[in-house]
């Protein structure tokens, strides 16, 4: 018969000041000591008043560890024999690491952004700094709190079976009226409450689309250069992607099939109301071109609008949602960029026969999201804080270009282009050197200033390089010092590579 002896006394270590109490610490010890095979099966622990007096703690606690891993199956006690080390755990006890099958091949396309600056994620970089050019921050002093706080007040109490118990798949009933009244009036898009899915963000009907309307393998054609996450959304299910040019009316549209001999793409993802990352609009000839592509080939077309709201100038042309009778196009928007990507929500707008395969598709990727931010949203929407929120942070975005494009022509203009843009939160800075603009932020980067590199968005074409420059997270009076301290970190990380 084996015995813990000093072995185990002397492996136990108990932190009085520790927030734990002394119990679950005694616990998590020996537990771990048996997982890791220190205790073996067989062994027989002390006796819970040698225990006592070693360790300078009460029976209670000794006592209370011990029959917490005897109920787990840790420990086993004999009458009149004392508490033994269990063979359950004990044998199941790994001596040295075991082989894990890998992550599976698809997983690999969640992570493929490309290079090692964007494995980093936005929130991570310098979360503190008020001041940002990363191309989708928002301005976070604008966000109407004291509205928000009290809307959401008002159904965060709620009791009652609609806000305590699982939701509707397809939203909440509020909030897709909302919706569908807000889209037609801001974008013009012909649709009903009925048509409308709300979803966790662009990102999850992108997740939810892709499931239903894709096949392993389906080719789908993506904006080269385009929005990373969308395609990237497609490429984790297993689609590989292709991309298709885009000139000043947008995206372009493929003369044949997809790829030589094959069959044509199953799914196209656009941003016709503003090109993503460029900011152009797509002209109403080639949404014609998309849509008889669409019709011609039996494919989908999903479009992504995710602000077209933030427009400072110039119209709105019809959605391609509107303009097909044929029901081909889905759209999806977001109101991450006009509140805040953390409510995390966005909307699917489908064709009728849609709506139910979607909704179903969509409760087993994600559910609903919470039940108290739909409610309250649709408040927002309902009683016009959104309309008036909208007009608000259009004023201060327009201002804020205008002071960016007025700096960076006064402190970079030896480095960069940038024209105004029509709608959105970034311009795009055209570098006058022919370098490599990924290498250009990460030396930024460096100096703690973030942008966006135009080499990120693309897939196979090569692009002038440029840089994306977010303006709507830095206060219009700050911005001549921010621009300044970009010139600045540009200067230094040339010295430092000794681009002279
Ligand atoms: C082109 C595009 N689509 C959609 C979104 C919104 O995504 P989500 O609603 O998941 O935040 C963004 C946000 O940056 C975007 O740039």
């Amino acid at each position: 018969m084996k015995s813990a002896g000093g072995r185990l006394l002397a492996g136990l270590e108990l932190d009085r000041a520790a927030s734990q109490p002394l119990h679950r610490q005694l616990y998590g010890q020996l537990r771990m000591q048996i997982l890791t095979g220190a205790l073996p099966s067989g062994t027989r622990l002390p006796s819970t008043r040698t225990l006592v007096a070693e360790l300078g703690v009460s029976r209670i606690t000794v006592v209370s560890a011990f029959e917490q891993l005897t109920a787990e199956g840790f420990l086993r006690s004999r009458a009149g024999d004392g508490t033994y080390v269990d063979t359950l755990w004990s044998e199941a006890a790994p001596q040295q690491p075991m082989p894990r099958p890998p992550l599976s091949a698809r997983s690999a396309a969640t992570s493929s952004r490309g290079t090692d600056l964007f494995s980093e994620a936005p929130y991570s970089w310098a979360p503190a700094e008020t001041e940002s050019f990363v191309a989708s921050q928002i301005a976070s002093s604008a966000f109407p709190a004291t509205t928000w706080k009290r809307l959401l007040g008002r159904h965060a109490g709620r009791t009652d079976p609609l806000m305590i118990g699982y939701s509707d798949p397809h939203g909440y009933r509020a909030l897709r009226e909302a919706i569908a009244d807000y889209v037609n009036d801001v974008r013009g898009l012909g649709c009903t409450a009925e048509q409308i899915v709300v979803t966790s963000g662009a990102q999850q009907a992108f997740n939810v689309l892709a499931v239903l309307l894709l096949d392993v393998g389906d080719m789908v054609l993506v904006e080269d250069p385009g929005h990373i996450s969308g395609r990237l959304a497609f490429q984790s299910l297993g689609c590989p992607v292709q991309g298709v040019p885009v000139d000043d009316e947008g995206a372009v549209v493929p003369d044949g099939p997809a790829h030589e001999g094959g069959s044509p793409a199953r799914l196209a993802c656009l941003t016709p109301a503003r090109q993503h990352p460029l900011g152009m609009t797509m002209s109403p000839a080639r949404r014609a071109e998309w849509i008889a592509w669409a019709q011609r080939n039996g494919s989908w077309i999903v479009e992504d609008d995710c602000d077209s709201e933030l427009r400072y100038r110039g119209k709105h042309l019809p959605t391609l949602f509107g303009l097909d009778l044929s029901r081909h196009v889905i759209t999806v928007g977001s109101f991450s960029k006009v509140l805040s990507p953390s409510i995390r929500l966005g909307y699917c707008v489908l064709p009728e026969d849609l709506v139910e395969p979607f909704a179903s598709a969509s409760s087993v990727i994600g559910r609903p999201p919470p039940m108290v931010l739909q409610a309250a949203l649709a408040d927002f929407l309902s009683e016009g804080h959104l309309h008036a929120h909208l007009r608000r942070t259009r004023r201060l975005y327009a201002g804020r270009q205008d002071a960016l494009l007025e700096a960076v022509g006064q402190q970079l203009a030896h480095r960069i282009e940038a024209r105004p843009v029509d709608a959105g939160l970034h311009v795009v800075g055209r570098l006058r050197e022919d370098i490599d603009d990924i290498v250009v932020a990460r030396g930024l980067a460096a100096g703690g200033v973030y942008t966006y590199p135009l080499g990120e968005y693309r897939l196979t074409r090569r692009l002038p390089p440029a840089l994306l420059i977010g303006f709507a997270g830095t206060d219009e009076a700050h911005m001549p010092y921010a621009v300044g301290r970009m010139a600045a970190a540009w200067d230094r990380w040339e010295r430092s590579s000794r681009r002279y």
